[in-house]
């Protein structure tokens, strides 16, 4: 069956939506993820074993994708517990088929972080070992206009977590707390440069600096009760399920519905763009292997401006529908630029490359190319969250500019 995209909506997934030569070329590079996964995992020094999981934030666009890769790629064999708040954000949807297919191991919990009896029952009941933690309010834009769900959930809704795991976890040793977060903790760069772990931390939005407050939390957390944490600082990521308020997403679906391209500025600021599975593939990694009490960058590599990213959105989208790419290119459209807006995002991932072994598997334009087909193939999904919610954003946000 094909969608008026003329996209086959009959299979699901980053992978189902792409054409037979693709899918191909990307099972193959999964399959060579997995040699190097496991080539670094018999190399020495950290190995754990992770039974129970809990993953916050699991309804959420990386979330939800990490859950999917642990039980379609790993093969993970343990319980793994989605605890979510279902802010506007978070879509338990965008896991039905991996709760249909893994019942016995997916569970859900719809619950806040913040709730310490809840996190705590949580914990015991399904005697969890491991913590990951996406849960977050994740929108620079939407920290500018309120602050303050950031930091009840990023920082307070953080800290409650971590009390609920030290008390009920104790002072055992065979657990973790991974906690995921974003290079945006450390600043701007100008036009050289890049973040490394060792940066000092210069947070500029309300999104940023809860984000920084929360790594503190964690770290102060090993060092003071001796938790077993890892940190991860990645850099912006894209591809299927991701709330189209974000850069990429957005600008797919304005594309299709032939709205302007809200370009902030000059369009000259640069983001380090990584697909969503090469993310997930390194949280993964740090968590079986990464050293206790270490931080470990995640990036792609892979600056672009964000008016370069506009333009290619444009022409692959011209490439998939067959329509001229100048009826896309003429829908770009300056805006007032966002108050503070960090000009230059870059990592250094030596370390998460050299000390773990970790690689990418995507390469930036099939995994673009292939999050287009993923939005224009499910429409179902992009209705059911553009709810009334969605509408007053897009309202808030781009109306005034
Ligand atoms: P998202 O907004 O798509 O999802 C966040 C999820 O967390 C949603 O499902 C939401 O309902 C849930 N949530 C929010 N507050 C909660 C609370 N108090 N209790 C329980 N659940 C709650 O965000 P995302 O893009 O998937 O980001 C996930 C994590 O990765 C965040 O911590 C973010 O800071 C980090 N990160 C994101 C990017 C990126 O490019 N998206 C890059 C680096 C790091
Ligand atoms: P975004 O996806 O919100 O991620 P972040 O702010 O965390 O980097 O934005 C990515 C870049 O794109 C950022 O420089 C702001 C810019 N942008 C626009 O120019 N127009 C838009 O409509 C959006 C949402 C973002």
């Amino acid at each position: 069956m094909k969608n008026p995209q003329g996209v086959d909506t009959g299979r699901r997934g980053l992978i189902g939506a792409m054409i037979p030569a693709e899918r191909k070329s990307v099972v193959k590079t999964i399959a060579r993820v997995h040699v190097t996964y496991h080539q670094a995992a018999c190399t020495g020094g950290v190995m754990r074993t992770l039974k129970n999981i809990l993953v916050t934030g699991g309804a959420g666009f990386i979330g939800s994708n990490f859950i999917r890769y642990l039980f379609e790629r790993v093969g993970f064999p343990g319980a793994i517990v989605n605890v979510d708040k279902l802010t506007y954000a978070g879509n338990p949807e965008s896991l039905d088929d991996i709760r249909q297919s893994y019942g016995g191991q997916y569970h859900f919990e719809h619950a806040d972080i913040g709730d310490f009896e809840r996190m705590r029952d949580i914990l015991a009941r399904y005697d969890i070992d491991t913590v990951v933690n996406f849960a977050a309010e994740s929108h620079v834009d939407r920290s500018i206009f309120g602050p303050k769900d950031f930091v009840q959930s990023n920082i307070v809704g953080t800290f409650t977590l971590l009390e609920a795991v030290r008390a009920h976890w104790g002072k055992r040793r065979d657990t973790l707390f991974h906690h995921v977060s974003t290079d945006e903790v450390y600043g701007s760069l100008g036009e050289t440069g890049a973040f490394y772990e060792t940066t000092p931390y210069d947070p500029r939005s309300p999104y940023s600096a809860s984000k920084a407050a929360s790594d503190h939390l964690v770290m102060a957390y090993h060092h003071t009760y001796e938790l077993a944490v890892t940190i991860s600082n990645c850099s912006n990521n894209y591809g299927p399920y991701q709330f189209p308020e974000k850069l990429i997403p957005l600008m797919i679906m304005n594309l299709r519905e032939g709205k302007p391209l809200p370009v902030y500025g000059d369009g000259r600021q640069v983001r380090d763009w990584l697909h969503v599975d090469d993310h997930n593939s390194a949280v993964w990694l740090i968590m079986n292997r990464g050293a206790n009490g270490e931080t470990y960058n995640i990036g792609g590599e892979n600056e672009r401006e964000n008016i370069w990213i506009v333009h290619t959105l444009c022409e692959a989208m011209a490439r998939i529908t067959g329509n001229s790419v100048d009826s896309y290119k003429r829908l770009i459209t300056h805006v007032a630029d966002r108050p503070g807006h960090d000009r230059r995002y870059a990592i250094n991932c030596d370390k998460i490359k050299g000390a773990l072994g970790w690689t990418r598997a995507v390469a930036f334009d099939a995994g673009l190319e292939s999050t287009i087909r993923w939005y224009l193939a499910n429409d179902a999904w992009v209705n059911r969250v553009r709810s009334g919610e969605y509408r007053n954003w897009i309202e808030r946000n781009y109306g005034k500019r």
